[in-house]
Formats: C-alpha cells, sequence, structure tokens
C-alpha cells in the first residue's frame, strides 16, 4: 500500500537521466492519481539554481503536444509541490541541510511518520558516498526508507561485488531498488502471463519443441555524443548483461512457487546459474562505420580514435538443464542498425514425419517495443479448393486488440513498485552476480586481458549488421521462414 506522507527525493535532479526519464515518469504517475495523497517531490544537485530555474528544468520533458488544459493545469500543480535543494555529493553538512529541509515538509503533515524515497539519478562515481551521506543525514526512523538505483552496477564480476558490498554498509537489500527499466516494459511483465497462464504455450516450452530463441535489440541512431560513455562499456555491458539477460531469465525460468518477489526471484536466478560463461566461439562483434551520408562510430568526437569497442554483439547462451539442455540462445544487440525494434523470436522445430514436407516452421514472436504484439506464425490451408499449407499468422497486434488501452512507461511501472515496496521487477543481489559471471570472461576477452584485442567487424549506419550475422544464426539452427 501507498503511504499518503510521501517525500520522493531525486538525486541528480538536474542530469540528463532526471529530466529525460525520472520526472516524465513522476509527473504521469501524479496526473493519473497514482502517487500517494500527499506526495513531495525534492530534487537535489550541485548546480545552483533558483525554484524557477529548477521546475523550468524539472517539466523540460514533459509532453503536452496539443497544449491540452488539463495537462497544463497538472504541471502547474506538479510544480506547487516541487522544490529543489543544491549541495555536493560528498559533504555531510550538505545532506544535513538536505534534511532539514525534508523535515520542514513533513512538518506540515498531520502525523509524524512519513517515507522517503531517494531516487539515484547519478553518476556511479558518487553512489557510495551520496549512499553513505542518506543513511547518516537523512534516515527517518519513523517511516520507511527506500533507495533506487539505476545501472552501472560495477563493470565485472569484481567491481560489481565491491560495489554491492560498499553499498551494503548504509542500505540493506529489503531497502534497496536496482533498477533493469526492460523489467517494467509491459510486454517483459506479460512473458509471465503467456507462459503460466496458457497451457498450450506451456506445454510446448522446451527442448523437444522449440528449435532456438533469438532476443534482438535494435536501435537506428548511433552514440551521437554519448561515446565517452558508451566506449568504456560497450554494447554487451549496455543492453546484454542487463536488460537482454533479464528477458532471457523471465523466458526460461521454470514457474515461481508463487508471485512474491522472492519466489520470482529465486527461480531467475537458478536458471542463469546453469548458463556457462559465454565462450568467444559463440560471439559476434560488430562496430558501424559511415553510410548513408551518416557518422561512423569512430567518427564521433566523444569516441576514443582507433577504439575496438563493439556497438554491435550477439552472443549464443546455453542453459545446462533439463529443460533446456541444446537449445541456444542468441543475444543480439546494436546500434545504428536500420530500424527501432526489440522482440523475443522462439523458433519451434520443424514438423518432421507425416502428410505434410517442407512447410514453414512455427515461430512465437513476442514484440517488447515499438508496437507491442504476440503473433505466433503457423501454416493453414491456403483459402480454396484444394489443401495446400501455407504460412500465415495469429495475430495479437495491442494496438488493434487493446486500442483504448494506455500501456504504462517502463518508469512509471517501476517507481510505483517502489513505492508499494515490491521488488518483484528488481534486480537481486544474487542475480547480479551470476549475471555478471556469464560475461565476465568474454568481456575481459574483448578487453585484451588475454592478449591482442578482437577487432569487431565493421557494419554500415543503417543496415541490418555485419554481413556475418546470417551465418551467424543459421549456424546455431534458425531457418528463416518465408513468410514476412
Ligand atoms: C539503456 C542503454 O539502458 O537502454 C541505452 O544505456 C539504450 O544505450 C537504452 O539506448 C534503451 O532503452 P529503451 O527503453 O529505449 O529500449
Amino acid at each position: 500500500a501507498l503511504k499518503d506522507n510521501t517525500i520522493i527525493v531525486v538525486l541528480g535532479a538536474s542530469g540528463d537521466l532526471a529530466k529525460k526519464k525520472t520526472f516524465p515518469a513522476l509527473f504521469g504517475l501524479f496526473r493519473q492519481g497514482f502517487l500517494p495523497r500527499d506526495v513531495k517531490i525534492v530534487g537535489y544537485a550541485r548546480t545552483k539554481m533558483d525554484k524557477a530555474e529548477y521546475h523550468k528544468r524539472a517539466t523540460s520533458y514533459l509532453k503536452n503536444p496539443n497544449d491540452d488544459p488539463e495537462i497544463t493545469q497538472a504541471v502547474e500543480k506538479f510544480k506547487s509541490i516541487s522544490t529543489y535543494v543544491s549541495g555536493s555529493y560528498d559533504e555531510g553538512e550538505a545532506f544535513a541541510a538536505l534534511n532539514a529541509h525534508l523535515e520542514e515538509i513533513e512538518s506540515h503533515y498531520a502525523s509524524k511518520e512519513a517515507n522517503r524515497l531517494f531516487y539515484f539519478a547519478l553518476p556511479p562515481s558518487v553512489f557510495v558516498p551520496v549512499a553513505k551521506n542518506l543513511r547518516e543525514q537523512c534516515y527517518v526512523t519513523t517511516g520507511i526508507n527506500r533507495v533506487i538505483v539505476e545501472k552501472p552496477f560495477g563493470k565485472d564480476t569484481a567491481s560489481a561485488a565491491e560495489l554491492l558490498k560498499s553499498l551494503k554498509e548504509y542500505w540493506t537489500e529489503d531497502e534497496t531498488f536496482r533498477i533493469d527499466h526492460y523489467l517494467g516494459k509491459e510486454m517483459v511483465k506479460n512473458l509471465l502471463v503467456l507462459r503460466f497462464a496458457n497451457i498450450a504455450l506451456g506445454a510446448a516450452w522446451d527442448k523437444n519443441y522449440i528449435s532456438n530463441v533469438q532476443i534482438t535489440f535494435k536501435e537506428p541512431f548511433g552514440t551521437e555524443g554519448r561515446g565517452g560513455y558508451f566506449d568504456e562499456f560497450g554494447m554487451i555491458r549496455d543492453v546484454l548483461q542487463n536488460h537482454l539477460l533479464q528477458v532471457l531469465s523471465i523466458l526460461t525460468m521454470e514457474r515461481p512457487v508463487s508471485f512474491s518477489a522472492e519466489d520470482i526471484r529465486d527461480e531467475k536466478v537458478k536458471v542463469l546459474r546453469a548458463i556457462p560463461p559465454v565462450a568467444k566461439e559463440d560471439t559476434l562483434l560488430g562496430q558501424y562505420v559511415a553510410a548513408n551520408g551518416k557518422p561512423g562510430y569512430l567518427d564521433d568526437d566523444t569516441v576514443p580514435p582507433g577504439s575496438v569497442c563493439p556497438t554491435f554483439a550477439a552472443t549464443t547462451l546455453w542453459i545446462h538443464n533439463p529443460r533446456w539442455e541444446g537449445v541456444p540462445f542468441i543475444l543480439k544487440a546494436g546500434k545504428a542498425l536500420n530500424e527501432a525494434k526489440v522482440e523475443v523470436r522462439i523458433q519451434f522445430k520443424d514438423v518432421t514425419q507425416g502428410i505434410f514436407k517442407d512447410i514453414a516452421r512455427n515461430e512465437l514472436v513476442i514484440r517488447i517495443q515499438p508496437s507491442e504484439a504476440v503473433y505466433m506464425k503457423i501454416n493453414a490451408k491456403t483459402p480454396g479448393l484444394y489443401t495446400r499449407a501455407m504460412p500465415t499468422e495469429m495475430d495479437l497486434t495491442y494496438k488493434r486488440r487493446f486500442s483504448d488501452a494506455k500501456i504504462p512507461e517502463a518508469y512509471e511501472a517501476l517507481i510505483l513498485d517502489a513505492l508499494k515496496g515490491d521488488h518483484s521487477n528488481f534486480v537481486r543481489h544474487d542475480e547480479l552476480d551470476v549475471a555478471w559471471k556469464i560475461f565476465t570472461p568474454i568481456l575481459h576477452w574483448i578487453e585484451g586481458k588475454s592478449g591482442q584485442r578482437p577487432r569487431p567487424v565493421p557494419y554500415p549506419y543503417g543496415s541490418r549488421g555485419p554481413k556475418e550475422l546470417d551465418p551467424f544464426i543459421q549456424k546455431y539452427g534458425f531457418k528463416r521462414a518465408d513468410a514476412s
């Protein structure tokens, strides 16, 4: 349940993440009446700003394209519950001043009890000092304290363990909500329902019926000025190790004993533990080059000259358990590709016996974005006076089927969960550790820790990816269906 008296503190309030994601999500929840009744939102950052300037910044990404008066009014109300405090991230006194501000707000609440939710929209270099200062200066004893933290959670197994250990000194696992925003996406949440609320799908969900699975992330733009950050992390850390692996774990885990956060996360950890580290033989790395009037990765001024950082990565994972032994799971992600798309494609095995031969395989496609959809490629009789099988689709496109439904933004869903104290869609410490163990050896190899750094293969900006991709996928048994 929500607590009427709640203060949400956004740390890093003048940064990009806060402006683009956190404030729009808070506003979305506020406008729809989902935030606690007497909620107040406090921004904190180093930049000195007066209230007007802060309000301008915090609302700069709120959308109101048609000047809807209802939205304009809601923006004004949102401003009226929003205040700002500036201060450093490493000085106790600055946080004491923040605390004084929070206490002042709370003194207007009728009851003494108030919850505080601290949202870290911060660079990782200040995670630990902020965690410490908040715990020492801004921790209430009359209500519940919670922190939301964002990736990157370290760079490999060892650094992630180190970070977890440092943060644990100040905040318990129960108080900590580690965001992977893919867990807030509607179609990712849908996986649990599709799998466990449909006996027909559930029955075919294993190595006996499934040939191969692809989880694909495509973006149509490059680093565009964000090269400094990206080059340090690369495609695997940016998307595969977190977002795509989360999708994989929900797709493949056993049925949880209950809906509880721990039961769900126990199953996710269990299946991830059955995955050995990615082998270099199962990896394809690419980097985009200039094409179609667009710059290559190395043309971005924020990228170090000659960088061999992959902007495209495909890796195949194997799950050693009775359900999945021998089924390849191909995770692939790239920047500067031909389209924006995130999808799961489950390809079933051939119909090998009986009266039909050379027919297309069944495929179940779950399109996470854009245009959420679930569709199944099936064979049906070609209409007419003869019997011939033809590939076609059973199509659940959300825009058509649920045309009135508003699909929540991932960040809205997750912030609401954190306010309620529900950990189901947040990353547990042991989950993080196993996820790093799967990718750390390949990351170290890519970074040249065991010899020469591998060179990514080039692919043109705006293409489908490296030309080596099709043979790579086919190697794992994927057969191109003739229907689109
Ligand atoms: C972030 C990555 O975690 O996810 C970005 O750092 C990426 O590089 C983004 O663009 C994708 O998120 P979404 O919600 O747009 O798919």
